[in-house]
């Protein structure tokens, strides 16, 4: 069976991916089973996603594995999920090391359970000289808390320093305070399970990111969905403002 890879071009290949990994619930569901056998189905989806990205080149992939919002959830589902987080990481760990990635976390990981906090910074310290990619998880995370991170840190430098001017706040001072500082903006953001929205993601960071939603549900996605919405990502024209004419002078 031909597969799309063969139709990614390796010069536009994005440097950067999102991913909003949605729909375990509901994958769950169908196969008549707690939401929690969703998410437990869901790591094999991460393992495919994070290995086809290596194979392919992409320098960062940033998953979102848990928002802000999601502590509202029932108890027992959130409990679930932070173990499971736990689990995985101890066993992934080494996958990491054979496949050279580094692995990164945004988010505020002071809030999460001591255990998760504890195996995530393990292994975050293990891969950290990696090179070949790395992996970046949304963890406790949203856009609104980073964005309000970054203004109190930028506010409380300028209170100690009083001769500093307001022209000195810019794009690239707001980037340097953001949780991805040194980290590229995506170029392409895939959400799956149908839901077009952005949920409180990379709100500052996707200004100009190319959005593609696909129906599959999370556990279901495999490589070949990944090539599929890189192929499409590469037929888009990214214009940045311009006119069409402009970018073909
Ligand atoms: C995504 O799947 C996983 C997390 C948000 C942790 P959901 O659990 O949101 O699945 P649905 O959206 O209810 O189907
Ligand atoms: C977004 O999914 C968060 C993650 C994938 C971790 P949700 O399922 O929580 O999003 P909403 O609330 O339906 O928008
Ligand atoms: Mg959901």
């Amino acid at each position: 069976m031909s597969s799309l890879k063969e139709h990614i071009k390796i010069e536009t290949l994005p440097k950067h991916i999102a991913m909003i990994m949605d729909g375990n619930g509901r994958w769950a569901k169908q196969h008549s089973r707690p939401r929690v056998f969703g998410h437990r189905n869901g790591v094999k989806a991460v393992r495919e996603v994070t290995e086809a990205c290596a194979e392919l080149g992409v320098e960062y992939l940033t998953l979102y594995a848990f928002s802000t919002e999601n502590w509202n959830r029932p108890m027992l589902e959130v409990n679930a999920l932070m173990t499971l987080l736990v689990e995985t990481l101890s066993k992934e760990v080494k996958t990491l090391q054979e496949n050279n990635i580094k692995l990164k976390a945004i988010g505020d990981l002071s809030k999460l359970p001591p255990k998760t906090c504890e195996a995530l910074l393990k292994a975050i310290e293990d891969t950290a000289d990696n090179e070949r990619m790395t992996l970046i998880l949304a963890l406790n995370y949203s856009a609104r808390w980073e964005i309000t991170e970054a203004v109190k840190s930028i506010v409380s430098n300028f209170r100690q320093e009083s001769e500093k001017s307001l022209d000195e706040i810019d794009d690239l001072l707001i980037d340097r305070n953001l949780s991805t500082a040194g980290i590229p903006d995506p170029e392409l953001l895939i959400r799956t399970s149908g839901e077009r929205r952005i949920s409180n993601y990379l709100l500052w960071q996707i200004a100009y990111t190319e959005l593609y939603f696909t129906d599959t549900l999370w556990p279901d996605f495999r490589k070949e969905d990944l090539y599929k919405a890189i192929v499409n990502y590469q037929s888009r024209e990214r214009r940045f403002g311009k006119t069409s004419e402009q970018l073909h002078t």
